[in-house]
């Protein structure tokens, strides 16, 4: 009996040292499958990156390089295969952008009507609160009293949230600004009507397509000149409340259109919840809006989630850059979350 154990002690280290084999065996191969793809994943990224344009952030396409929106969208479709972002597959389709003209734009939004809008909130609010914050902001020459600016050529926004429970803000000014737009739209207010309409629209519009009830969280109303083009960037996600997907309604004051262009750039940020502002990207191609339309994308579309690695980078990101193609328009910027 006491050789049993013996016997056993002397067995176990051959039946570990078989299992170790086992291991080490499984373990190379899995390592010299995963070198194989990752030589498979950088053949296709070099392969993909040859058929893109290189551009400075400053830089635009030259005319005869636009690429048109189906093109752009199979090209986007390939950048985000190679990460197998598409898997499983976005509710906006492979490349997880569209143009949605399933939201229509309340005819009684102008962009006059909407400025009107903007300034009559941002009083109400200034005279209610007396907050130097909402007044401190404002531009001698618009009189937004509650609006920031941005942007090189100063485009002027108004954030109103978009939801009773929407932060709409750290300092919750978006908060108060939806309040105000709802209660404007409570007495018959056509334009503060249409914007709320706009929000419910949306939201079912997004909610069908994910397939569960999504909210807005941050909404925008952007007044820009033609002068007031972005620079080439990636949005943030807003983590933790990441968005699932933004809708951005492009209204301008006559019939004009609104130029975005589609990059992949080298994605550096430490921290996703930042913009990325890319010194070159690839151009993949334009998406050409008319008045009144509206296009959805979801985080990785937006930039807002890494898309690839290898050959660009440690991460890359899709970017944009807009650009209006008329002199007066209004951009609502709205982000969508779960409910
Ligand atoms: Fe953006």
């Amino acid at each position: 009996m006491a050789k049993t154990p013996a016997k056993k002690s002397a067995k176990a280290p051959a039946i570990a040292l078989t299992e170790r084999q086992a291991k080490k065996a499984e373990k190379s191969e899995k390592a010299s499958e995963a070198a194989k793809n990752a030589a498979a994943l950088k053949k296709r990224l070099d392969a993909l990156t040859k058929t893109f344009t290189d551009y400075n952030r400053d830089q635009m396409p030259p005319n005869s390089a636009r690429i048109g929106t189906d093109e752009m969208l199979s090209r986007v479709i390939q950048v985000r295969d190679v990460y197998d972002l598409v898997k499983p597959p976005t509710s906006l389709g492979a490349a997880g952008l569209r143009i949605a003209d399933e939201i229509q734009m309340d005819p009684a939004l102008t962009v006059d009507s909407l400025r009107g809008l903007a300034l009559q909130a941002s009083f109400a609010i200034a005279d209610e609160k007396g907050d130097g914050r909402y007044t401190g902001l404002a531009d001698p020459q618009s009189g937004y009293a509650t609006m920031s600016t941005w942007g090189p050529g100063k485009a002027h926004f108004l954030e109103f949230g978009g939801s009773k429970d929407a932060a709409g803000g750290t300092s919750g000014m978006g908060r108060v600004a939806w309040a105000k737009i709802e209660s404007f739209a409570e007495k018959d207010d056509e334009t503060a009507k249409g914007v709320v309409k706009l929000l419910d629209d949306g939201r079912a519009f997004v909610s069908g397509l994910f397939g569960e009830p999504l909210r807005a969280d941050r909404a925008t109303m952007q007044f820009a000149k033609i002068r007031d083009v972005s620079g080439v960037h990636a949005d943030g996600s807003g983590s933790p409340n990441a968005f699932v997907c933004r809708t951005v309604h492009f209204l301008s004051a006559g019939p004009a259109k609104k130029r975005v262009i589609w990059g992949v750039a080298p994605d550096d940020r430490k921290d996703l919840t930042n913009l990325l502002s890319p010194s070159y990207y690839w151009y993949l191609g334009d998406l050409v809006l008319q008045s009144g339309q509206t296009y959805v994308g979801d985080a990785v579309a937006m930039g807002g989630h890494h898309v690839a690695g290898g050959a660009w980078g440690a991460h890359s990101a899709l970017v944009h850059k807009v650009t209006p193609a008329a002199d007066d328009q209004v951009a609502i910027v709205v982000d969508w979350v779960r409910a």
